[in-house]
């Protein structure tokens, strides 16, 4: 017979005595086999053997589970040391991402017209001559396509160089009042400090019947927007020209950099240019079939705006995905 004992004492590892275990104790272990033998035994040896053998199988399940113990000591504390975690190591930071500036600023924007019941409405970014140009009354040639420099596909198809044809969408497919935004993305070829080809804007129209939509209403609204926007600026209209609206004026807030003193950002001129209105060009409501009505009708660039509220010198610096800057601004 082994010496099993002396086995287990030897065992290096948990595998080990285990398969000391079976050697001994399993269907065909060795002790197991010897009580099976006991039947052909001498009937007066019989008691002795098997007294032997139950002390055999007790002092092994004694030996067996000792030795169990410390071997699974060993092996906790082996693992421990293995799998110990070096708090002071550096670690991969996890971040959380945050609504970039534009989108935002653009939000902010969505929520005071949305608070005011517009509509939001949306249109393709590829649009066509018709939509962008002609029924915004700006037929072939007209010298005021030159004021957007277009991205042209050559089949007659564009990009939208303005939300302008959404107000062209929208009146098509309903009937008046329309009281909406266009919030997206548009298309110049221009990139300065100031522009980039691709840009945001937000567009604005109101439509109701005849003499029921006036300047003074688009005056009010404007005011409040900026105000809500910028804080305590003074807003100033100057009249201008867009073909689709008429009369037209560009939009001014005081500078809040220079308080309308004159600094760089303003040119020192103490205002600040932030958007162009209107009253909607009759030619505009013929080219969409809408009579006796009236309305008004805005658009502003969403970059323009996160330029001037977060005070950054390099428009093209929204877009070069730089995190650090990002994590600065909102
Ligand atoms: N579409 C004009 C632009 O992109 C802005 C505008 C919209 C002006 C509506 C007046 C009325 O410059």
């Amino acid at each position: 017979m082994t010496d099993w004992l002396k086995e287990i004492d030897k065992a290096q590892d948990l595998e080990i005595l285990e398969s000391i275990r079976i050697g001994a104790l399993g269907k065909k272990g060795e002790i197991t086999q010897a009580f099976a033998a006991l039947k052909e035994a001498d009937e007066a040896q019989k008691p002795l053997i098997a007294k032997s053998l139950n002390e055999l199988k007790n002092s092994f399940a004694l030996a067996f589970s000792a030795k169990k113990e410390s071997l699974e000591m060993v092996a906790l504390s082996q693992a421990l040391q293995a799998e110990r975690i070096d708090v002071s190591r550096f670690a991969p930071r996890n971040e959380i991402g945050a609504l970039h500036p534009v989108m935002h600023v653009m939000d902010e924007i969505i929520d005071f017209f949305m608070q005011r019941n517009f509509t939001i409405e949306t249109g393709p970014m590829v649009e066509d001559d018709f939509h962008n140009f002609e029924a915004l009354n700006l037929p072939k040639h007209h010298p005021a396509r030159d004021m957007q420099d277009t991205f042209y596909f050559g089949d007659g198809r564009l990009l939208r160089t303005h939300t302008s044809p959404v107000q062209i969408r929208t009146m098509l497919g309903k009937k008046p009042p329309i009281r909406m935004i266009a919030p997206g993305s548009v298309f110049r070829r221009d990139f300065d400090i100031t522009h980039t080809p691709m840009f945001h804007q937000v567009e604005g129209l109101i439509v109701d019947g005849k003499d029921k939509v006036s300047f003074a209403h688009l005056k009010h609204i404007l005011e409040a927007f900026l105000t809500h926007m910028f804080g305590d600026v003074a807003v100033r209209f100057r009249p201008s020209f867009f073909p689709f609206t008429e009369p037209s004026a560009e939009v001014d807030i005081s500078c809040h950099f220079c308080k309308g003193e004159g600094c760089r950002v303003c040119k020192h001129t103490g205002w600040l240019e932030v958007l162009g209105c209107g009253m909607v060009d009759g030619n505009v409501f013929e080219a969409v079939g809408y009579e006796d009505v009236s309305g008004y009708a805005f658009g502003l660039g969403v970059e323009r705006f996160a330029m001037l509220l977060y005070g950054i010198g390099d428009l093209r610096s929204l877009f070069e995905g730089d995190v650090r800057l990002l994590e600065q601004l909102v």
